[in-house]
C-alpha cells in the first residue's frame, strides 16, 4: 500500500467542477484583481474567523509580513517568536527589519511558552508572534497578559490554524491581527500561493489594504509606499469553493489523529497534545519517536510519506548568522526537532490506510527491539 503524507489530487476533486465553471466565468469576465470572489472570500473567510476585516494576499509569508508592519513594528524593534516554526515566520519578521527574540515552546504543545515569553521582553520589545503550530492554538491567554503588561502588539502566525479554536474562539481573531497562509497543503489550500490577514482593528486593516497594492488610494493616487502583495481572482474563487468543506475535513483530521492516537497507546511514542481547551486541527500530525531518522527511512521504504516538521531550529539556520537576533535556553525546540516525525495526515485517509501505517510503525519499533 501507498500512503502519501498528504493527497492534493484528493482535496481537490470534490470541487473541481464548481471550480471549473468558476474559472469560465471569470476568464470571459477578466476581472483579475478584487473581482467578486476575491471581495466575497476576504468577507466569508474573516467571519469565519470571528474577525470584521479580512485582506486577501499573496501568500502566508507576505500576510504576516503585512501584519507586522501595519501592526507598527518597524527596524529595530524586537519580535518574540518561537524559533520551532516554519522559516517563514521567522523572514517576515527579519524583512521588516525588525529582531526576532526566540523564546522556547512548551514541551507538550510546541507552541510558544508564556513563560519564557516573560523572560525575553526587554524594553525593545514591539510585538509577540505565536504560532499555532500543526493546527493548535498557542495558550493566547497568558501570552495577552504578558502583551497587555508591556504595551506589546500580538500578531497570530495562523499558516497552520484554519479553524482551529482557543476557549472557543476561533484562531484570526485572537490578537491584534492573523495571519494566514492559503499554500496547497494547508487545511484551507489554494491550487497555488494565497495569504489572508484577519483584524478587528480597522486601522490595522486600512494599512493592510494599502500596503498590500502599492499604497493605492485613487487613480493615480498612491499615499503610501506600499507593495505588491496581491491575491489572484482564480486563486479566490478555489479558496471559496474549498471554505464550505473545511470544517468537516478540520473533523475527519480529528478522527484519523484519534485513531493514530489509539493505535500508539501502548508503545514508546509520544503522541500530539491535545489541549481540552482548544479545537486542534491537525494540520500535521506530529509525533516524538525514539530513532525519528530511521523511522522515516523504513516508513519511506514500505509506502509511507512522512515529514520532519522541522529538523532544524530557526535560530540555528545558517541564514540567521547574517542578522541580528537573540535566543533564550530553547531545549524544548532542540528536542523537539530531533524526536518529531510527521504521519501522513488529509481528510481523505482511509481507516485501512491509517491502520497500515500504524502497523508498519510498531513493526519499526519490534524490529529496534524498542
Ligand atoms: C507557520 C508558518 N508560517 C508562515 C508560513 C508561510 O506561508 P506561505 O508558504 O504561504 O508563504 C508557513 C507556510 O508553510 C507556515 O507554516
Amino acid at each position: 500500500m501507498n500512503v502519501p503524507l498528504v493527497d492534493l489530487r484528493a482535496a481537490f476533486a470534490p470541487v473541481k467542477e464548481e471550480v471549473f465553471r468558476e474559472f469560465e466565468k471569470i476568464l470571459d469576465g477578466m476581472q483579475l484583481f478584487q473581482g467578486p470572489n476575491t471581495v466575497a472570500l476576504e468577507e466569508e473567510f474573516a467571519s469565519y474567523c470571528g474577525a470584521a476585516h479580512g485582506m486577501a494576499v499573496s501568500n502566508g509569508t507576505d500576510a504576516l509580513f503585512a501584519a507586522l508592519m501595519a501592526a507598527g513594528v518597524g527596524p529595530g524593534d524586537e519580535v518574540i517568536t518561537p524559533a520551532h516554526t516554519f522559516f517563514a515566520t521567522i523572514e517576515a519578521i527579519i524583512h521588516i527589519g525588525a529582531v526576532p527574540v526566540f523564546a522556547d515552546v512548551e514541551r507538550d504543545t510546541l507552541t510558544l511558552d508564556a513563560d519564557a515569553v516573560r523572560e525575553a521582553v526587554t524594553e525593545k520589545t514591539r510585538a509577540i508572534v505565536p504560532v499555532h503550530l500543526y493546527g493548535q492554538a498557542a495558550d493566547m491567554d497568558p501570552i495577552l497578559a504578558v502583551a497587555r503588561e508591556h504595551g506589546l502588539r500580538v500578531v497570530e502566525d495562523a499558516a497552520q490554524a484554519h479553524g482551529a479554536k482557543y476557549k472557543g474562539r476561533p484562531c484570526g481573531s485572537l490578537g491584534d491581527v492573523a495571519s494566514f497562509s492559503f499554500y496547497f497543503t494547508k487545511n484551507l489550500g489554494g491550487v497555488g500561493e494565497g495569504g489572508f490577514v484577519s483584524t478587528n482593528d480597522a486601522e490595522i486593516a486600512e494599512q493592510v489594504r494599502l500596503l498590500r497594492h502599492h499604497g493605492h488610494v485613487s487613480k493615480f493616487e498612491h499615499a503610501i509606499v506600499g507593495y505588491n502583495l496581491r491575491m489572484d481572482e482564480l486563486q479566490s474563487a478555489v479558496l471559496r469553493a474549498k471554505l464550505p468543506h473545511l470544517d468537516a475535513n478540520n473533523a475527519k483530521r480529528r478522527c484519523h489523529a484519534a485513531r493514530y492516537d489509539a493505535l500508539f497507546a501502548d508503545t514508546p511514542i509520544t503522541i500530539p497534545t491535545a489541549r481540552p481547551d482548544r479545537e486542534h486541527v491537525y494540520h500535521c500530525y506530529a509525533m516524538r519517536t525514539p530513532r525519528r531518522d530511521e523511522m522515516a527511512d523504513w516508513l519511506g521504504e514500505h509506502g509511507v510519506g512522512t515529514g520532519i516538521h522541522y529538523k532544524n531550529p530557526g535560530h540555528l539556520q545558517p541564514a540567521l548568522s547574517k542578522h541580528p537576533h537573540r535566543a533564550g535556553d530553547l531545549k524544548n525546540t532542540v528536542e523537539a526537532c530531533r524526536a518529531l516525525i510527521s504521519l501522513p495526515m488529509f481528510p481523505e485517509l482511509s481507516d485501512e490506510q491509517i491502520d497500515y501505517v500504524g502497523a508498519r510503525v510498531k513493526e519499526f519499533l519490534a524490529s529496534q527491539a524498542i
